[in-house]
């Protein structure tokens, strides 16, 4: 993995997060390196600036190190994005006193001269993106915002026009491209969760616009409704939860259990929040609390007192652009560490995935509970040595 980071005189050592993950991987693309060197070659005094979707810290770490001082406004969606960039800039021995961290679903300060972004793959969120910034920036502020060049035509021009300003594509380097779009001061509504029902399992569900399968129930998670399995449990985990569905259905399955939901998306955890109250699915004679909802990657945060005895678990096999099993190779580890003796994993995923390999190593056990053309349902249980 290249993790030497240059763009004219400035050189930073970079690296993905979780650092550990396939050698192919780098920590940025030429999109970032593109939108550094413009920002080195246009802009004369350091202006406070917002950083969106910054992949690990590629663009705050430069601007970092351009000037210290800089006020930047950091907005992303995904925990490990912040935790990489943090990563970043202390590896490099860059203080991080002058950044003010945002969430996805928050109003950057109107104190912000200037945004430099990245294009997610999700065009509806990048939608609800423009649309929050419309809110906040003054007439006249630049959005330089930095993709594939195979990702920018018409279409996506006037969708940024139509939501913040009119936009124009730079020339192609390095098969990137960056396009500048001025705000032109108008003030969009911001778009509701799209919501649907799905009625075999009596759930409403609704989805922030970065949340996964943002209009119906995905097929994997439908089988693994369909084969949840059998028991009482008082503990239970919905490992990257996204709208929440398998921690809903959980609950209505096994009514005493606690349910932790947890994903690295932090519309994802807003999403299964505002389900499980939507679904009012709180046990009226139960006092203590019967959710908790964590922003985090993977279960690195959730602590030792938490000790389930079930897991569901539907992994993704991407990190952004990236196709890779190292999140599913980290949630497998974590669920080992985290579950009581005797706790089970439950898990989803496409046959070619192969997880049975992964979970035989790690739980030196693994059941097959079901399977169709397309998904296998897999269990293993963390048993004594
Ligand atoms: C295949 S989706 C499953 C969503 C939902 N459980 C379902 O079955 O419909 C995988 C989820 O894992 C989340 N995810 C990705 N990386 C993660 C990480 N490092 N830690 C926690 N969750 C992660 C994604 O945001 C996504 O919501």
């Amino acid at each position: 993995m290249t993790t030497q980071f240059s763009v004219d005189e400035l050189q930073l050592e970079l690296f993905r997060y979780p650092p550990k993950q396939e050698a192919n991987l780098q920590a940025w693309d030429a999109a970032d390196e593109y939108l550094v060197k413009q920002l080195i070659e246009r802009e004369e005094a350091p202006l406070p600036c917002a950083i969106i979707n910054d992949s690990f810290g590629s663009l705050t770490a430069s601007l970092t190190k351009l000037d210290a001082q800089r006020k930047l406004f950091v907005e992303t969606d995904a925990k490990t994005s912040q935790l990489g960039t943090s990563q970043n800039l202390e590896r490099n021995g860059l203080s991080s006193d002058h950044i003010q961290w945002f969430h996805s679903r928050e109003l950057l300060p109107v104190a912000t001269q200037q945004v430099l972004m990245k294009l997610p793959k999700n065009l509806n969120y990048f939608a609800d993106q423009l649309i929050r910034l419309s809110q906040v920036l003054p007439e006249g502020t630049p959005v330089y915002i930095g993709a594939k060049a195979k990702s920018i035509n018409k279409a996506l021009l006037s969708l940024i026009a139509q939501n913040l300003g009119p936009a124009s594509a730079s020339l192609a380097w390095k098969k990137s491209r960056m396009i500048t779009c001025i705000s032109d001061g108008i003030k969009r509504p911001i778009a509701q969760a799209s919501s649907w029902k799905v009625p075999e399992y009596a759930l409403t569900l609704s989805n922030l616009s970065n949340v996964f399968a943002a209009t119906k129930l995905d097929i994997g998670a439908r089988f693994m409704l369909d084969n949840l399995p059998q028991g009482e449990f008082d503990t239970i985990v919905d490992l990257g939860c996204g709208n929440g569905v398998l921690g809903l259905r959980a609950k209505q399955c096994y009514p005493k259990a606690h349910i932790h939901f947890v994903d690295d998306s932090e519309m994802a955890i807003a999403s299964a929040k505002a389900n499980w109250q939507l679904n009012q699915l709180d046990e009226a004679h139960l006092d203590a609390p019967q959710a908790s909802f964590h922003w985090d990657d993977c279960l690195t945060h959730l602590g030792e007192n938490v000790q389930p005895d079930l897991i569901l678990c539907n992994p993704p096999f991407h990190q952004g652009e990236a196709i890779t099993d190292h999140i599913a190779w980290q949630m497998f580890l974590d669920s080992f560490r985290q579950l009581k003796l005797g706790g089970i994993l439950h898990v989803v995923g496409n046959r070619h995935l192969a997880y049975h390999v992964k979970l035989k190593r790690i739980f030196k056990n693994c059941t097959t509970i079901a399977a169709n053309g397309k998904f296998v349902i897999l269990q293993a249980q963390k048993l004594p040595k």
